[in-house]
């Protein structure tokens, strides 16, 4: 049976500030999920992470479908009227048109899509971050599926030695590449070790050209044309029996790694692992949080699901994660910390510069002449 599943998300109002969800605007976002149930959508599920809400979706309409992306648009609006309601923050903020046209794709929501034929037994994990950007997965995408350090399956099984190929976008042209590893693997970690241009879009297994790994890799900052709040992205993995095993899949995130994305999405912050209950970043709107929700497919149900970070052999990375961010915080609002320059386009820092620009001056022309006096600008 070939089976489509599909990962919608988006941030239509965050309780409080941008920290967490409100419990009445994820209930009425699976009522409207819910009630397909059976008719459009085989089967659904609603994650959280901070101040994201994530649907889940089974059906055979495959990737793109208008229907599905209208459904998981119109849950969306529905949940943005309770958001409404009760004035929480940012409510709507991702829903960037007033009217749907085909496909969520550019208009705001974050999509995470694949299609296959559903084996004797499907399992998949669903990863969902705040507070961070798709190239967040560029690391443990390419542990997952190109380290034989990480992922032993690369060595000893038959299907996953031949290894696997990444689509790879970039974000500012729109063009992708595939690359194909083992062969091309140090041509593809220069390409994705510059995480402000190029996301990993899709995994493929060699072997058979199976799809095997789908990340969203909407740019909001880009979408929009300026900055209008962040691209926490989602990401499908599939598992076991030829593809990396669970816990080769999770074992990337034992370590904490730098994102992007932290305090109003212009620092940089470890990635904390954590179970869905404690997905609510709150310190400086952070340290960034990703979930891992794991579900067995079965005729297109979602049996799960399972909260795979919910695991003490992950507090460690949580420990790491915490005094990694004591460390940046004590940098403030100096790099590496806060994003170079060019990431903070969208900011204030234009018109800062733009105020100063006339009083810009060569010091080796003026040496001697300068006596200390300041010229007042305005900000705008
Ligand atoms: C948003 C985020 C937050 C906000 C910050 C300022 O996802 O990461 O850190 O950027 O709370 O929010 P505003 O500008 O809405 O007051
Ligand atoms: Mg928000
Ligand atoms: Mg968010």
């Amino acid at each position: 049976m070939r089976i489509t599943l599909s990962v919608i998300k988006a941030d239509i109002g965050g309780y409080v500030g941008h920290s967490s969800t409100h419990p009445k605007v994820v209930e009425r976002v699976r009522e409207v999920v819910e009630e397909a149930k059976g008719k459009t959508i085989i089967d659904c599920d609603i994650l959280t992470c901070g101040d994201d809400i994530a649907i889940v979706m089974t059906h055979t309409k495959g990737v793109d479908s208008e229907e599905i992306h209208g459904l998981a648009w119109k849950a969306f609006e529905e949940g943005t009227k309770v958001a409404k309601e009760l004035k929480l923050y940012g409510a709507g903020q991702d829903l960037l048109s007033d009217s749907f046209s085909g496909n969520v794709k550019g208009l705001g929501p974050g999509v995470a899509e694949m299609e296959f034929e559903e084996r004797p037994s499907e399992p998949v994990v669903v990863f969902f971050a705040d507070k961070t950007s798709p190239s967040a997965w560029n690391l443990p995408l390419y542990e997952m599926f190109a380290d034989p350090m990480n992922t032993a399956g690369l060595v000893i099984d038959p299907k996953m030695h031949e290894g696997f190929s990444f689509e790879v976008l970039d974000v500012y042209s729109g063009k992708a590449v595939k690359v194909r590893t083992p062969e091309e693997l140090y041509d593809l970690l220069a390409l994705i070790g510059s995480v402000s241009k190029y996301v990993i879009k899709n995994v493929y297994r060699n072997y058979d050209g199976e799809i095997a790994a789908t990340a969203s890799t909407q740019r909001l900052s880009l979408i929009a044309g300026k900055y209008v709040g962040k691209d926490d992205p989602v990401m499908i993995v599939r598992a076991q029996s030829g593809f990396p095993a669970v816990g080769e899949i999770l074992e990337p995130f034992a370590r904490p790694w730098i994102v992007e994305g932290w305090m109003r999405g212009s620092h940089n912050g470890p990635l904390m692992p954590t179970s869905f209950k404690d997905a609510r970043p709150s310190r400086f709107d952070g340290p960034p949080r990703v979930i891992a929700a794991g579900y067995q497919v079965c005729q297109g149900k979602l049996i799960g699901p399972n909260d795979l970070f919910d695991d003490p052999a992950f507090d460690y990375a949580r420990e790491e994660a915490n005094k990694v961010a004591n460390i940046l915080r004590r940098q403030g609002i100096f790099e590496p910390h806060r994003l170079p320059s060019e990431e903070m386009e969208y900011t204030s820092l234009p018109k800062v510069l733009k105020k100063l620009e006339n009083r810009f001056y060569d010091p080796e022309e003026v040496k001697g002449q300068i006596k200390g006096e300041v010229e007042k600008g305005d900000m705008d």
